[in-house]
């Protein structure tokens, strides 16, 4: 392993054991002793009752550290909460080979959240929606009175757009209120505000409000990621073309766009989770962001630089917070924000859109030269030795034999089993 003082660029780092592990990331993000035994806990159960009903327990899944990202020239570990194997792997091989070329460059907009206020049962929809604006300031001050700290901050309620829909039931109007939300998510912020308005947009319309409620298709809240993979590094300018082919389909046809899309996912839920932000809000806005044109396509676009280098770009909503939300009370969820070492929700969106960035180009390169099946056997013939009762030692052996043999099976890791007992 090659530690470069405070550089994430790590090589044999899954050669280490876990303790091992542990110590580089304590080094590299400044955590404490406590901090580090965290690794190794469960969610205390007082904490787990506190934030769902009805608990029972907690479920546990994988939490890796992602290699090798430079974004905005700083260096990050990237903590990943997920089940999958290979994915950890294939971001940080992605990071490196972006490494070459400078790494990833991001840019994020203000972190602007829409809540929706449906408006119906109008006499005249176009009269209600001049009176709506006519009031826009009054309204933007009532809803900025909701959170005076959010204000104080210099987020709040920011604009007002009113927009006329028609329905099977008629006409009806959806207001949207824009918040600056600055480092929450915004959930709680913006639905609070949009219910605060409802009795004035009801008397300012001599209309009935129904729903009030943020929007997960957060398309002003939105981060880009950019890198350039080095075309001698991945294989020449064929494996670029290979690429381009591969990429190409996403683009036109949805069945692959939807599995093109989840590669770029595997990445960002990982993160998500790991940072204790809401998955579903991100998945719900990637998925309408990437249908925007109408058509459901690619969230990302790849082309050839001048020198014929593999160029890729990732768009997407992401509303993501560093305060309030489980990420608050998650004690994990805390450390993987120190371990990343973010300031503003902001750094963390932009950290994001790179891992997610990462994560599809590594998908597609395997998918375009080897195959996605090499990089997920040798995990796969692990865990099914392991449900055949390997143990030990006797994991690798007998998946490494049915990885010889092109043969993982269950059967057949029995029947290795019991020739090496
Ligand atoms: C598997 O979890 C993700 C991939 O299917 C993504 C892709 O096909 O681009 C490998």
């Amino acid at each position: 392993m090659t530690d470069k003082g405070k550089s994430s660029q790590v090589s044999g780092f899954y050669k280490l054991p876990i303790g091992k592990r542990v110590e580089f990331v304590k080094n590299f993000s400044g955590l404490n002793e406590e901090e580090t035994k965290l690794f190794s806990s469960c969610l205390d159960m007082d904490i787990a009752d506190r934030m769902i009903e009805n608990v029972l327990g907690t479920f546990e899944i994988p939490l890796g550290i992602a290699v090798n990202f430079l974004i905005n020239g700083k260096e990050y570990l990237i903590p990943m909460a997920i089940e999958e194997s290979s994915v950890v792997a294939a971001a940080s091989n992605a990071a490196k080979i972006a490494r070459i070329k400078g790494g990833f460059k991001t840019e994020c907009t203000d972190p602007l959240m829409i809540g929706q206020i449906q408006i119906l049962h109008m006499k005249d929809v176009a009269e209600a929606a001049q009176k709506i604006l006519a009031k826009k300031k009054e309204i933007l001050q009532l809803a900025n009175e909701q959170d005076k700290i959010l204000v104080k901050f210099g987020g709040g309620a920011k604009d007002l757009e009113v927009r006329i829909l028609d329905s099977p039931l008629g006409k009806m109007i959806v207001t949207h209120l824009i918040v600056d939300v600055r480092d929450a998510m915004g959930a709680n912020a913006v639905n609070t505000m949009c219910e605060a308005l409802a009795p004035l947009l009801e008397e300012l319309t001599g209309s009935k409000v129904r729903l009030k409620i943020l929007s997960n298709l957060a398309d002003k809240r939105i981060v880009k990621a950019k890198a350039v993979f080095d075309k001698e590094r991945i294989g020449g300018e064929s494996v670029v073309d290979a690429f381009l082919e591969s990429y190409n389909l996403a683009t036109i046809d949805p069945y692959r766009a939807a599995t093109h899309n989840k590669g770029i996912m595997n990445g960002i839920d990982a993160l998500i989770i790991a940072t204790g932000n809401d998955f579903r809000a991100i998945e719900a806005g990637a998925h309408a962001y990437a249908s925007r044109s109408g058509q459901y396509t690619s969230l990302s676009l790849y082309y050839k630089d001048k020198n014929g280098n593999l160029v890729g770009e990732l768009e997407l909503p992401m509303a993501v917070g560093i305060i309030g939300g489980a990420g608050n009370i998650h004690p994990k969820a805390k450390l993987c924000k120190k371990i990343l070492g973010i300031k503003t929700a902001k750094e963390l969106a932009e950290i994001v859109a790179s891992l997610g960035l990462a994560q599809n180009f590594a998908a597609v390169f395997a998918l375009s030269t080897v195959g996605i099946q090499k990089g997920h056997m040798s995990l796969h013939a692990k865990n099914i030795a392991v449900m055949a009762g390997a143990k030990g030692d006797e994991i690798d052996k007998v998946a490494s034999q049915m990885v010889k043999e092109g043969k993982i099976k269950l059967e057949r890791a029995e029947e290795i089993l019991k020739e090496i007992r």
